[in-house]
């Protein structure tokens, strides 16, 4: 097994499009599944192209509702290549497979490179056999280009050979099954002129609402002569070529795109622009070294090894993903992270709190990308300025679902395919999205030291955030403690108490929790910045002394359910009932969708000790051991040692891991906890999109969050590194099946940490080059480690560092 290679042998219309989600190339600024180039949308086949950003929104007619849905719009499809020898049929995998006449077929991905290659042996009706290798990228050196090499040979046949190099616009957001009931037609199409350079060819479009201008141009090439026509229709322009096959001599065409917008930078007009780009690109071979060279510097950049192969290779599947949605060409498009990345159309590409899971890996490698990120919440701040004063509140309150300019975005309704009812959608009350925001600000500041950042903008969200808080917060004065009511918290499966038709929870803990340690962390951030800045903003956001002693006084006092000595999802949620677990398992096999199951059976599981996701154990993914313990203390609340094992005994059994992020998380938790569970939940973490293991939902796009996290996890916390307080803290917890870690990290202005972390062994070495030392804390050491330096101890699972 390759670590570098994930390859399919076979033709699998079942499987394509998991395959056509987890093959796509993409560079951050626009993305393109792994779909077959001579296949349109069909139900096997959904070739989709998105760019980073780019959204579009129509309004339906649903439910006896008029809904409206911002989606991150297909645009149109630059592959298409089709061929045929002449008076046979245009090649088909599906038919020829079905007619026994596709003799081979293999896919590989080659994850170092970013290439992907398809080699096809298929014979015609009338017999003749043609040999067929596909190689494609998408730039990650120039994000605007795309290339589609193709080499043909006729085995054993010789004559003329017909083929068609085309951009088709006429697509539409269809890759979502249950939502295809809904408006998808983005793209308004437009008339352009045929190039003057027959080589190229040329299609402009733009979205109905955002009214986004869109330019694709390619051009193709073939290494030997051929006959050239062009054709365009409506939405559809191509080159039309003939060329003379001969038996055993292959030949190559060459097909290079270019994708502009009128959201581009550096460009007068999107048309031209592109048009210029695909005249002026180098030959395929060209482009694939640059294109190679790009993809090496960002594997040097991420550096984490581990020896166990198939996990190693996993883990660079999730990075390679990763980089691909999220990359230095998005640095400056003021784009998100979407969920399900530039890699299909679930969640219409709309951007939740999974940045959560994706900035830590990000900030210890690419802190500018995890800056960009940070700064698209930041430009998003007057949006949820008011939305938070709509709701008749302070500060800011971040949409639960965000696309382009940061109104809430999450859907009113939503289908559930079980019962084919529409049904409403409360989650738009999970408040604690801004809470990550503001956790996320915090933690890149503290792994990076970017105190300009925090003056400029961090510090502002953080404030604004924990505005929102201290102001959703309500004093109950009988108990002398704050209260959050009517929201719910990151499992999706409890948005009300039964039998009540308002929706929303009491003192969702995670919030609770949450709020109190951002509160701090906002007072924090102010009192780190330098004095005149301090000054600065508690001016520009008319800060008051009487409101920063309300923070403080929430921060103390917010209150947290407990029952059963372990800490409450909710208020309530002790009174509901247990779930038949076993009855629902041996009915249904799989329960992971456990809400629509019981909806479609009347029942709700609002009623139910039983929860889609980790909720409560979210404190203990998000705060270290001592975070959390100085939070409870400080809001006065005493617990003994054992709350975090008893906590997640308590809640493990009661989750169904419904979301690909849950278990992610257990297998964080339990790693504190249960070493060989938690191995066991991480290779499942691990294989959730590569076996889609949610049961169809990876082809409609990859679960970010998840692969991201799992790649986190080996960082923080098998190697256990954590940055806090101005130091590089570690508290490894390296999984049995793995006998060595090494990681390559960044490091508040250092470039160069080396870490290996092995069963017997921790070392780190800071390369020289640095100018100043970073201090390193294990169990009860401090160190400090000077460039050049390398600091090493025997390892002992019992010290930890809390
Ligand atoms: C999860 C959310 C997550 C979203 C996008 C949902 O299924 O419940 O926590 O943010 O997917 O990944």
């Amino acid at each position: 097994m390759d670590r570098w290679i994930l390859s399919y042998d076979d033709y699998d219309p079942d499987a394509e499009g998991l395959r056509e989600a987890l093959c796509t190339l993409a560079n951050g600024y626009f993305g393109t599944r792994g779909a077959a180039p001579e296949s349109s949308a069909d139900g096997v086949h959904y070739p989709g192209t998105y760019i980073a950003g780019c959204y579009d929104r129509l309004s339906a007619e649903i439910a006896g509702r008029s809904i409206d849905n911002a989606d991150l719009v297909n645009m149109p499809n630059w592959l298409p290549l089709a061929f045929r020898a002449a008076g046979g049929e245009w090649f088909d995998p599906d038919r020829a497979r079905r007619e026994g006449r596709l003799l081979s077929h293999r896919q590989e991905l080659d994850l170092r490179r970013g290439v992907l290659t398809r080699l096809v042996r298929v014979r015609d009706a009338q017999g003749r056999t043609t040999r067929v290798a596909q190689r494609r990228i998408v730039s990650m050196d120039d994000p605007h280009l795309a290339a589609l090499e193709t080499t043909i040979v006729a085995e054993d046949w010789s004559g003329p050979m017909e083929i068609v190099s085309a951009l088709d616009g006429r697509v539409v957001n269809a890759g979502v099954e249950r939502y295809r009931d809904l408006p998808g037609e983005h793209l308004t199409r437009e008339k352009c002129p045929e190039p003057d350079d027959p080589e190229l060819l040329l299609l402009r479009a733009s979205t109905v609402s955002s009214r986004i201008g869109i330019a694709m141009a390619a051009r193709t090439r073939v290494s030997v002569p051929a006959e050239r026509g062009r054709r365009t229709e409506d939405g559809w322009t191509g080159h039309e070529l003939t060329v003379d096959a001969h038996e055993g001599e292959p030949f190559t065409i060459e097909k290079v795109a270019a994708v502009y917008t009128s959201r581009d930078h550096a460009i007068e007009e999107w048309g031209g622009a592109a048009l210029t780009a695909a005249a002026r690109a180098g030959g395929f071979d060209a482009l694939l070294e640059r294109h190679t060279l790009a993809w090496c510097r960002l594997w040097r950049r991420c550096q984490l090894s581990v020896d166990h192969v198939e996990v190693q290779r996993i883990l660079n599947l999730h990075i390679f993903h990763l980089l691909q949605t999220v990359s230095e060409h998005s640095v400056d498009l003021d784009v998100g992270v979407p969920a399900r990345g530039l890699h299909g159309e679930a969640y219409r590409g709309h951007v939740f709190w999974d940045e959560l899971f994706i900035l830590p890996f990000l900030t210890m490698r690419f802190p500018e990308i995890a800056r960009a990120l940070l700064m698209y919440r930041w430009r998003r701040l007057p949006a949820a300025r008011r939305a938070a004063a709509d709701a008749g509140h302070r500060g800011a309150m971040y949409p639960w679902q965000s696309a382009a300019d940061g109104r809430e975005e999450t859907q009113q309704v939503h289908l559930n395919p079980r019962s084919g009812r529409w049904l409403p959608d409360h989650t738009h009350l999970q408040r604690h999205v801004g809470l990550t925001v503001a956790h996320n600000v915090w933690r890149y500041c503290e792994a990076t030291d970017d105190i300009d950042f925090l003056s400029a903008y961090g510090a502002e969200i953080m404030l604004e955030v924990a505005r929102f808080f201290a102001s959703l917060a309500a004093y109950e004065r009988s108990t002398d403690r704050y209260e959050i009511h009517g929201v719910m918290g990151p499992d999706e499966y409890h948005d009300a108490y039964p039998g009540r038709d308002e929706p929303g929870l009491n003192n969702n803990a995670y919030t609770n929790v949450l709020t109190a340690w951002v509160l701090q962390r906002a007072l924090d951030a102010l009192n780190v910045l330098p004095e005149e800045r301090r000054t600065e903003l508690r001016e520009r956001l008319a800060l008051t002394r009487e409101e920063i002693t309300r923070f403080e006084d929430v921060a103390r006092k917010m209150y947290v359910p407990f029952h059963d000595g372990v800490i409450s999802q909710f208020d309530g949620y002790a009174d509901l009932e247990e779930l038949d677990w076993a009855g629902y398992r041996e009915r249904y096999g799989d329960i992971r969708r456990l809400d629509r199951i019981l909806e479609a059976e009347g029942d709700t599981p609002n009623r139910y000790k039983a929860s889609k996701q980790a909720d409560v154990l979210m404190l203990f993914y998000v705060l270290s051991p001592g975070e959390l313990d100085e939070v409870l203390r400080r809001l006065g609340y005493e617990h003994g040692p054992a709350l975090i094992t008893r906590t997640v005994g308590y809640y493990l059994p009661r989750t169904c891991h419904g979301s690909s992020l849950s278990a992610l998380v257990h297998a964080w938790i339990l790693a504190h906890v249960d070493g060989e569970e938690a191995w066991q939940i991480f290779l499942e973490a691990l294989l959730s999109d590569i076996t889609d293991a949610q049961r169809g939902t990876t082809a409609e796009g990859v679960h970010l969050g998840a692969m991201a996290g799992t790649v986190d996890l080996v960082q923080r916390c098998h190697a256990g590194i954590r940055t806090r307080g101005g130091a590089l803290q570690l508290e490894p917890h390296l999984p049995p099946a793995i006998g060595e870690l090494r990681l390559g990290l960044r490091y508040r202005g250092h470039w160069g940490i080396d870490l290996t972390c092995r069963q017997d062994l921790l070392r780190v070495m800071l390369r020289p080059g640095a100018t100043f030392p970073i201090r390193i804390s294990y169990a009860n050491e401090n160190v400090e480690l000077h460039p050049g330096g390398s600091w090493e101890t025997p390892l002992d699972h019992g010290r930890t560092t809390g």
